[in-house]
C-alpha cells in the first residue's frame, strides 16, 4: 500500500515521504482499516517536528483521525464486522496518511450515516474536543457569549458551531478575510479578523464591556494574555493548545483580581480515564449531525499525494477551515 511516513524528524514538507509499504495486519484487539477520508490536524504538523505529546517510533506515519470500512477484525477487537464504517484515532505508529491504517476495536466509533466520508473524518477531534471543553470543563450556558481563537481551524472551527448549538451567541476570531467568511459560514453571530481588528475592542464593545464568559483558545501565548482583557465576572477561559508557538505563563494573581477561571482540556485523557464519556459525546454529536445543527465544513478534499504540502500549510496557518485527504 502506499503511506506517508517520516524517517527524520522536521518540518511536515521535509520530512514526509510517500513510500510503498507492507499493508499492516490485525493484531489482537485491533482492526485494519481501508482509509476512505483523513482530516489534516495541527498534531499531523507537531508530529513530524516531534513536538507532540506522543512520539511514536521512526519511521511513522501522521493521520491522527480517519474515516474508514474494516477489512480485517483482530481477536478481541469488540463486535465490528468486514464492512463496518468507522471512525477513530489511529494507532501510531500506523497512522492514517495511508491506504491502510489500524484503530484499537475499542477506540473506533460508528461514522454517522447522515455525514459522507470527508465530514464523518472531521467530527471525532474537534468536535469532541469541542465538546468536553464547552459543556464539560466550561459548563457553557444558554445566552452566554463565547469567543473562539483560530475559529477557522479544526477545533476551533467545531467550538463555534456546538456553542450556537448549545445557544450561546459565538464571537469567532480568524486571520484573514478568507477565514473571517468561513467563520460567518459556520454560523458565528460575530466576526473578527485579527489582521485588522483587536478582538479585545470587539468584546468589549458587543458585550456592553461586560465581556465574554467563556473563550476557548488554541493559540495561546500573547491572544492568551490579550483575552485575559475581555474576560467577564466569573468567566472561563478554555486553554486548548498553543498553535502560536508560545505557552504563556499567566500572572495568577490577575485571576483572583478579575474572578474568573483558567481550565485546562486535554481530550486524548478521556480515553483513559473515562471512555464511556467518549461514547456518549459521540451519540450527542452524531444526533446533532442527523439534525444538521453540526456538520464539519470541509472547504478543501484533496487526493493522498497532497498531505505533505497540505500538512505545511496548516503547520504555517495559511489553511482556511478543514482539510481532508481522500486516498
Ligand atoms: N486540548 C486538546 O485536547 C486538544 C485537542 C486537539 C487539538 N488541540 C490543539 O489545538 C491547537 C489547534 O489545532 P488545530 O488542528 O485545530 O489547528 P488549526 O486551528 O487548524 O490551525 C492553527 C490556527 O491557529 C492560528 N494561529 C495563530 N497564530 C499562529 C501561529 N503563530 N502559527 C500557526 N497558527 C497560528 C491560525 O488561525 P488564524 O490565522 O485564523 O488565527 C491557524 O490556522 C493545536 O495546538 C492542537 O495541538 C488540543
Amino acid at each position: 500500500m502506499q503511506a506517508w511516513r517520516v524517517h527524520e524528524l522536521g518540518e511536515p514538507k521535509d520530512v514526509l515521504t510517500l513510500e510503498e509499504i507492507q499493508t499492516p495486519r490485525a493484531a489482537a484487539r485491533e482492526l485494519v482499516v481501508k482509509v476512505s477520508a483523513v482530516a489534516a490536524n495541527f498534531p499531523d504538523a507537531l508530529l513530524c517536528r516531534g513536538q507532540y505529546q506522543v512520539r511514536p517510533p521512526l519511521p511513522f506515519s501522521p493521520g491522527v483521525e480517519l474515516c474508514g470500512v474494516v477489512t480485517e477484525v483482530g481477536d478481541d477487537a469488540g463486535g465490528w464486522q468486514v464492512g463496518d464504517r468507522v471512525i477513530g484515532n489511529p494507532e501510531l505508529p500506523t497512522g492514517g496518511f495511508a491506504e491502510y491504517a489500524v484503530l484499537l476495536g475499542a477506540k473506533a466509533l460508528p461514522a454517522p450515516e447522515t455525514l459522507d466520508d470527508a465530514e464523518a473524518a472531521g467530527l471525532l477531534i474537534g468536535y469532541q474536543t469541542g465538546w468536553f471543553g464547552l459543556h464539560r470543563r466550561a459548563n457553557l450556558q444558554p445566552g452566554e457569549t463565547l469567543l473562539v481563537h483560530a475559529a477557522a481551524g479544526g477545533v476551533g472551527s467545531a467550538a463555534v458551531q456546538l456553542g450556537k448549538a448549545a445557544g450561546a451567541r459565538v464571537i469567532g476570531v480568524a486571520g484573514g478575510a478568507d477565514k473571517a467568511d468561513y467563520v460567518r459560514a459556520l454560523g458565528a453571530d460575530v466576526v473578527v479578523d485579527r489582521r485588522t481588528e483587536d478582538f479585545v475592542e470587539v468584546v468589549n464593545e458587543v458585550t456592553g464591556r461586560r465581556g465574554t464568559d467563556v473563550i476557548y483558545d488554541p493559540v495561546g501565548g500573547s491572544t492568551y494574555d490579550r483575552s485575559t482583557k475581555c474576560v467577564a465576572f466569573e468567566g472561563r477561559i478554555l486553554v486548548i493548545g498553543f498553535a502560536g508557538g508560545t505557552i504563556q505563563a499567566p500572572p495568577l494573581n490577575h485571576a483572583l483580581i478579575k474572578n474568573y477561571s483558567i481550565v485546562g482540556l486535554h481530550w486524548g485523557l478521556y480515553a483513559v480515564q473515562n471512555p464511556a464519556l467518549i461514547a456518549q459525546c459521540h451519540a450527542e454529536l452524531t444526533a446533532l449531525a442527523a439534525e444538521g445543527t453540526v456538520k464539519p465544513l470541509v472547504s478543501e478534499r484533496l487526493g493522498l499525494d497532497a498531505v505533505a504540502d497540505g500538512v505545511q500549510r496548516l503547520a504555517d496557518g495559511r489553511t482556511v477551515g478543514r482539510l481532508v485527504f481522500l486516498p
